[in-house]
């Protein structure tokens, strides 16, 4: 008999190439983060800060994910925060990530660069040591702040920088377009790190176009937009660009009234390199593997797409080719054990 499809989505080995490690705080942890600080909450219960999570736009969550922020305040918080994250990734059958974080949101509160770096970098290796999962870090610019305040956060960030894999920009994106950061992403570049960006979540098909001609991005964060233009979507499928979709985000933040709406089957179809990823799985209801399992759900995606994504994830990492190879040929040994019933 074969197995049902959560137990299949969750032995399917995968990575997550899209996940804000400040968007993994859970409440349990928030509450605890607060009161080891002595920090004042304007929430009494987990419940009520759940009850909080009801966001109509990306800026209803963006002014209360930058506030939960606020109770990470030493290394150890943050190695805490990000050894959470990898169990969770852990038992959904993740075996990769490559995860974002925000220096600004903490600079900007007199925090030194080093407390979220080095205790990101901590929590990761400690993933790596106790639970045999890979990453990489990724640093990301608000792009509702200026350049110069990128330009001054990529000086901070020079001893750091052999760590990084590459830089990203995210925060709220309609009025903040890729343009407005091409100095800073050029001198990224220069420096040897990949560029991402957030694209296309809210933001129109000409910043998508940004970001491929302006910013020269190694990868696409969302771009479900892009679907609004036939010649972008052709370019994004010539140039085998991976997009890093975030379905229950984007149910989360109205960017699909239902997930039944959602593009990611179709996306699949056009060719795009789609990767199915949790964007801040605490604010948005679900890990990983329940991603997986919704989109699954609600568009009827078959096992063949699932192993599709789950290819995707791993070619559209930033792992070397010999990595990618083995990782690749692990979801190809899952995939055919699962038909022949012998997992
Ligand atoms: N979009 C933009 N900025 C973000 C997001 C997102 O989905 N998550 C965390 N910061
Ligand atoms: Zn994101």
């Amino acid at each position: 008999m074969s197995t049902d499809l959560a137990t299949f989505i969750r032995g399917l080995p995968k990575a997550e190439l899209h996940l804000h490690i400040e968007g993994s705080l859970e409440p349990e942890l928030m509450f605890e983060l607060a009161q080891r600080n002595r920090i004042a909450l304007p929430f009494d219960t987990v419940e009520a800060i759940r009850a909080a999570y009801a966001f109509s736009n990306l800026q209803d969550f963006l002014d209360i994910y930058y506030q939960g922020a606020g109770v990470l305040q030493t290394e150890r918080d943050f190695q805490d925060l990000t050894m959470a994250y990898f169990r969770r990734l852990h038992a959904d059958g993740g075996v990769h990530a490559e995860i974002f974080y925000d220096p600004q949101t903490h600079t900007d509160r007199g925090q030194p660069f080093s407390v979220a770096a080095d205790g990101i970098l901590a929590g990761m290796q400690q993933a790596e040591d106790e639970l045999g999962v890979s990453s990489k870090l990724i640093m990301s610019f608000l792009r509702h702040l200026s350049e110069e305040a990128a330009f001054e956060t990529l000086k901070q960030a020079e001893p750091y920088l052999d760590r990084f894999v590459g830089v990203g920009l995210d925060s709220g994106e309609v009025g903040h377009p890729p343009s407005k950061f091409a100095n800073v992403m050029k001198a990224c570049r220069e420096r040897g790190l990949l560029i991402n960006a957030h694209a296309g979540e809210e933001g129109p098909p000409e910043y998508v176009y940004e970001a491929l001609d302006i910013l020269g991005v190694d990868r696409i964060d969302h771009g479900n937009r892009a679907l609004e233009d036939p010649a972008l979507t052709r370019r994004l499928v010539d140039m085998g660009i991976t997009l890093t979709v975030c379905p229950l985000s984007n149910l989360s933040l109205c960017v699909v009234r239902d997930l039944k709406d959602h593009p990611m089957k179709r996306m699949l179809d056009l060719g795009l390199k789609a990767t199915c990823n949790s964007d801040d799985p605490a604010y948005f209801g679900g890990y990983l593997a329940e991603n997986y399992l919704r989109t699954a759900e609600a568009l009827g995606l078959t096992r063949d797409d699932l192993a599709t994504l789950a290819r995707n994830s791993f070619s559209g990492s930033f792992l070397g080719e010999a990595e990618k190879a083995k990782h690749i040929a692990a979801v190809d040994a899952y995939v055919a054990a699962s038909a022949s019933g012998t997992v």
